[in-house]
């Protein structure tokens, strides 16, 4: 693997810290030369915790939360949103959503465990996944999870059956394929009828397999769910995975005289990963979702069903930046600059994953105009180990701090120890406060499931 060719085109942009718009974090301020999240001086930060360190804005964490909340629950009574905890995982994480009164979705068993350790309501836990193990399943439904997400007509058996056995009837949702192709990166498109994840719709799969859901004796059928993808700008896919979910609800309605309660539209919803990107804001998500479900509802004389969405990205990507240490520098003339840090694809694999790319700043430079094009380049055996590709910088010197913006979602959840690396620590900065809430690997975490040798 090796890094796309450098784009002689681009230009620095000469933009400071604060020009870059929606990337930033709620609280990002610069006083003097420094760059602050929280209150808190980030280069004062990463040498009181060393780096490559993960730091997130504890008040742009709630003000995500509370908008999207407030933003759904003023145009649409009966909504909740669940927090797609793949996206960001720890404890603190965890308390916060609890404490604003958001949902919980979990992929998994070891998500599902995170959440009973953090003393997460189970009555509020979603439980998905397109192969859940009949052991999570066991887990879940042992512990009272308010609803599994059923992903198959596999599943829904192996549910009722564990239930049963278990002597509970346990809620359900069955998660269906809308057919929706969301406008967004192919390996994060999910919605679409070539898909490993849900029922299809395709030859009245769906339909039939509702029948089997009424009939299954430990489970009850309260609602569908359909995820069609992630980091998406064009809402107009959100509208028409509604219309499909109410129509197919009608159906439900029709041709089996039952009325499906719950609607889960899923997560989906993109941010600003540089400053030229434009995503839609919370309120116009939960504007076009929220009349969509009323509009098409009106149409099929269906009762407003309970509304669900499930972001997770957008809850805590720009929340969330990174910081590291300039080690080396290397400029080949004609070719590219590189800049190197203390981390990479182990703590951002994102870039080489899917080609994405983040804004970086000096934070000892914050006020300073970003006038290189630079790559930063991470301290892996792979030459396309990039968290950055050919993008504007400050002047970088050895021993530098940089800050990678966006890189709250889908990064510390996707690390991994490649190349013996340990997992940066987790800092929640608010108030001029910084809390340490997940601590650096040490070399024996890498060693501590090591039973030889
Ligand atoms: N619900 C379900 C069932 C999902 O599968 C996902 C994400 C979400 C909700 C939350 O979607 P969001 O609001 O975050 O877009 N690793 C990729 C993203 C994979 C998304 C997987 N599913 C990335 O780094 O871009």
């Amino acid at each position: 693997m090796s890094l796309p060719a450098s784009d002689r085109t681009k230009q620095a942009d000469g933009r400071t810290t604060m020009e870059l718009g929606d990337v930033l974090p709620l609280t990002a301020e610069v006083r003097g030369k420094r760059l602050y999240i929280g209150g808190v001086d980030m280069v004062e930060l990463a040498r009181e915790q060393g780096t490559a360190l993960w730091v997130f804005d504890e008040a742009d964490l709630r003000n995500r939360m509370e908008t999207y909340l407030h933003a759904f629950r003023s145009r649409y009574e009966r909504s909740d949103v669940i927090y797609a905890s793949k996206a960001f995982l720890n404890k603190a994480v965890l308390s916060l959503v609890r404490e604003e009164g958001l949902c919980l979705d979990v992929s998994g068993g070891g998500e599902l465990a995170c959440a009973r350790a953090a003393g997460f309501p189970m009555d509020r836990v979603f439980v998905h996944g397109n192969n859940k193990t009949p052991q999570e399943l066991t887990e879940a439904i042992s512990a009272g999870v308010g609803r599994i997400v059923v992903d198959s007509r596999i599943e829904l058996a192996r549910v009722s059956e564990i239930a049963g056995r278990l002597g509970v009837t346990q809620d359900i949702y069955l998660r269906i394929t809308p057919g929706v192709e969301a406008d967004t990166h192919e390996y994060v498109r999910t919605g679409c009828e070539d898909s490993k994840f849900g029922f299809t719709m395709l030859e009245d799969f769906a339909y039939t397999c509702i029948k089997d859901a009424l009939e299954a004796p430990h489970v009850r059928l309260k609602g569908l769910h359909c995820h069609i993808g992630s980091q998406i700008f064009a809402l107009h896919s959100f509208r028409e995975a509604a219309e499909v979910m109410i129509e197919f609800m009608a159906r439900i309605r029709d041709g089996y005289g039952y009325l499906i309660e719950e609607l889960d539209l899923g997560g989906g919803l993109g941010i600003a990963y540089t400053a030229d990107d434009k995503p839609s804001s919370i309120d116009e998500f939960a504007e076009v979702t929220t009349q969509a479900v009323k509009d098409c509802c009106a149409r099929y004389d269906l009762p407003l069903p309970r509304l669900l969405v499930e972001p997770g990205r957008s809850l805590v990507a720009n929340a969330g930046v990174t910081l590291y240490t300039v080690g080396i520098l290397k400029t080949l003339p004609n070719i590219r600059k590189y800049v190197a840090v203390d981390g990479g694809m182990s703590d951002n694999i994102r870039t080489a994953l899917y080609h994405a790319n983040c804004e970086p700043v000096i934070a000892n430079k914050a006020d300073e105009p970003r006038t290189e094009i630079v790559t930063l380049c991470g301290k892996h055996c792979e030459s396309g180990d990039a968290v950055v590709i050919d993008m504007p910088l400050q002047h970088p010197d050895l021993g530098d701090i940089v800050c990678v913006f966006a890189t709250g979602a889908y990064n510390a959840t996707m690390a991994s120890n490649y190349n013996g690396q340990p997992r940066p620590g987790i800092v929640f900065v608010k108030d001029g406060q910084s809390r340490l809430v997940t601590r650096r690997e040490t070399y024996d975490d890498l060693m501590a499931r090591d039973l030889e040798g």
